[in-house]
This record gives C-alpha cells, sequence and structure tokens, in this order.
C-alpha cells in the first residue's frame, strides 16, 4: 500500500508541483502509511527518484540480468520467487531492488526491519499477513536475533512457523500453515549473518560500487525527471563526487539544484556544480565533512594509526556501526585507509589528500 502511495508520487508528469513543495513533504503527504519500519528521511524523499521497474535501474547489469531469469522462471511455472539475499554498503539500491521486484511479479510488498523483530511475536502479523507469492522485505537482517530467526527458517523452508504456547506440562505447538512467499532480506554486513540464515537464500546478490560513467548516466535522467537543466561537465563532476553511490548522487543533485535556482537562474554548468559541492564540504573526491574528520582523527590524533575502531569512533563521538557501514567502506577502497588486525592505518595517499606530513619513521 505504501509503496502505491510512493509511486504515484513519483509520477514525472508534473514538474511544476515539485517546484512549490519543500523536498521533505514526501512522508507527510502519505499520513496513511502503514509502514512499520522508520527509514531515515532522506530514503522517503527520494521517492520521485528511485526507480520502479528494473529497465529504470542504472547499472548492476550482472544482477539485473539474473533477476529476470529468475523472475521469469517463477512466473512461467506459476511458483513464488526463491528468497533473495541482498548485500553492500549503504545507498546502492537493496531496497530499491527489494521494491522493485514485486512490482515486476505483480505482487504486494511487506517492509520490516531486523531491529524491529525483538521478539518472535513481532515476525507474526507479517507472516500471517503474506498473501501467496508476495514479498515480505526485511531490512538489515543482521539485527534480527538469534530466537527470531529460529521462526525464518521453517517459514522460509515449508512455509510454515511452529508456536509454543504456555510453559511446561502446559505448552503447546500450534502450528500455522503460511502462503508461500519470497522473503528479501538485505544487510551491509553479510558476514554477521548466520550459516543456517545464509543458506535459506536460493539467491545471493553483492551490489557492487558504480562508475563514474553509471552515476553520470543516473544524475542526467534525474535532472530530467526534476526538470533541471544540467550541463553534461556538471553531471561528470557531480559523479566524481558521489563516492560511487546513487543515493549520494541525488543527494547531491537536490542540493546543486536548490543552489542553481537561487544561484545561478537554474542552469547547472560545470562551475556552479563545483560552487555547489565546495559549499557544503563535499571535496574532489567526493568526501563529506565526516569522511575528511576521521580521517584527520585517525591522522593527528592517532599518528595515522594503527588505531583501533573503537578508539576512533569515541575521538570523533560517532558509533562505531555509523563508521564501519557508512564511512570505512568507502575509504578502504579509495586506498585512504587499510584494515589491519592490529587497527586501522592511513596511507599515505590519505595523508597527501589532507595536505598532512607523514610521521618520519
Ligand atoms: N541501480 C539504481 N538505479 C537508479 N537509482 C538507484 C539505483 N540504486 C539506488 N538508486 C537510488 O539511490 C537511492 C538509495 O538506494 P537504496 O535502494 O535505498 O539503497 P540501500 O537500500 O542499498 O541503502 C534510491 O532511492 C534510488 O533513488
Ligand atoms: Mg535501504
Amino acid at each position: 500500500m505504501a509503496r502505491e502511495a510512493v509511486y504515484q508520487q513519483s509520477d514525472p508528469r508534473d514538474p511544476g508541483d515539485d517546484d512549490a513543495q519543500p523536498q521533505n513533504s514526501g512522508p507527510v503527504s502519505d499520513p496513511s502509511s502503514p509502514k512499520p519500519s522508520s527509514k531515515p528521511l532522506s530514503e522517503e524523499n527520494d521517492g520521485k527518484l528511485r526507480p520502479t521497474r528494473l529497465d529504470e535501474m542504472v547499472g548492476q547489469q550482472d544482477v539485473i540480468e539474473r533477476l529476470k531469469i529468475a523472475i521469469g522462471a517463477a512466473l512461467r511455472r506459476g511458483e513464488p520467487l526463491g528468497h533473495i539475499l541482498f548485500d553492500g554498503p549503504p545507498g546502492l539500491g537493496k531496497t530499491t531492488f527489494a521494491t522493485v521486484i514485486p512490482a515486476e511479479m505483480g505482487t504486494t510488498l511487506q517492509m520490516a526491519n531486523g531491529a524491529g523483530l525483538s521478539a518472535p511475536k513481532d515476525l507474526l502479523p507479517y507472516l500471517t499477513n503474506v498473501s501467496a507469492h508476495s514479498v515480505l522485505f526485511i531490512d538489515e537482517i543482521h539485527r534480527v536475533p538469534k530466537a527470531v530467526e529460529e521462526y525464518l527458517y521453517t517459514a522460509m523452508e515449508d512455509f510454515r512457523i511452529d508456536i509454543v504456547l504456555g510453559e511446561g506440562v502446559n505448552a503447546r505447538t500450534l502450528n500455522f500453515e503460511l502462503q508461500p512467499f519470497t522473503l528479501i532480506g538485505a544487510t551491509t554486513r553479510a558476514g554477521m549473518l548466520s550459516a543456517p540464515l545464509r543458506d535459506r537464500f536460493q539467491i545471493r546478490e553483492h551490489l557492487g560500487w558504480y562508475t563514474q560513467a553509471q552515476l553520470t548516466d543516473l544524475i542526467l535522467r534525474n535532472a530530467k525527471k526534476l526538470s533541471i537543466e544540467v550541463e553534461e561537465a556538471a553531471a561528470t563532476e557531480i559523479a566524481r563526487r558521489s563516492r560511487s553511490t546513487p543515493r549520494l548522487a541525488n543527494n547531491r543533485l537536490h542540493w546543486v539544484r536548490d543552489y542553481a535556482q537561487v544561484r545561478a537562474k537554474g542552469v547547472v554548468t560545470l562551475g556552479v556544480a563545483r560552487d555547489a559541492l565546495d559549499m557544503i564540504g563535499i571535496d574532489r573526491l567526493g568526501l563529506d565533512k565526516q569522511d575528511r574528520n576521521y580521517l584527520e582523527t585517525l591522522i593527528r590524533v592517532f599518528a595515522g594509526g594503527p588505531s583501533g575502531l573503537e578508539a576512533i569512533a569515541h575521538t570523533m563521538n560517532v558509533s562505531s556501526d555509523t563508521l564501519e557501514d557508512e564511512v570505512e567502506p568507502f575509504l578502504l577502497r579509495s586506498e585512504l585507509i587499510v584494515r589491519t588486525r592490529r587497527g586501522r592505518i592511513a596511507t599515505p595517499k590519505a595523508f597527501e589528500h589532507l595536505k598532512m606530513q607523514p610521521p618520519s619513521v
């Protein structure tokens, strides 16, 4: 249901409407949303730009191709699609795939979050609500506690749950038959999933970083949806500073649009894109203030490392989960830090980027 509402908002035929409203009006205009999970605002805002079909997605071609085959086969056989696990850093399209797949299958979607499923009873409303061949999406599935996870095993394997009521001699087991359904799980930490859970997903897909060309393509397409003129060189620059991540490309595009409308007659040239991104502290490598703060802490306080993640997190006053999920993956990929058994180490490239002197050895 919520998904329908979001899709209606994403109708690109009414650009005037979009200009008249503040960007974060999305959730407000959908007060009936029964979504049980609360997602970060940035994701909700993105409704207009979130693809609704596989063919509207950029990149991940191999993943899309495999999914199309699996979907086509399931539809042809009249069976539910096999359970799917998506893993990868934030903002690369896990939730997008989870919403697009049921649309391709012509079925419904329920959304849950692993953090909200603390006891088996939290799972029941979702499982008893599944209709035949529908999709249940559990985001952050690595947060599902063991006691709940065990219910997922039989639900996934046999479409059945056994609930024990009462205790001791009065204990009774109730067996519920479920409709055959598809579980889609998403996680930023595939390594934290237990083997029995991981093995029950027939399809496992890792979402990797996007190339600059793919993000440039995404930005040019989304500029059209937002009815804003973005020159090709500007799109390339925004893509270069988006940390290989579609969510960030969209966020940057929104900001550059605001900036261009107020400061530059609405046209995004290379110069406008650069000025706008410089103004919010996004540098040439696409690092934001938090990313640079991480590197500065590692270099200034810990002399470039090796330093444990917890120590860096405490010094920065940020949770170590945030650093590990949102900050480190791109720094690692950019070879600005390395992870060793003794801790994190800043590379010469990091010193150079921050214009700081490596300690003399
Ligand atoms: N392959 C893609 N093509 C187009 N847009 C994408 C793609 N992947 C992600 N996006 C955009 O980036 C935003 C964030 O993606 P999302 O699926 O929420 O990431 P995740 O769940 O992995 O953190 C989406 O709302 C969507 O607009
Ligand atoms: Mg998500």
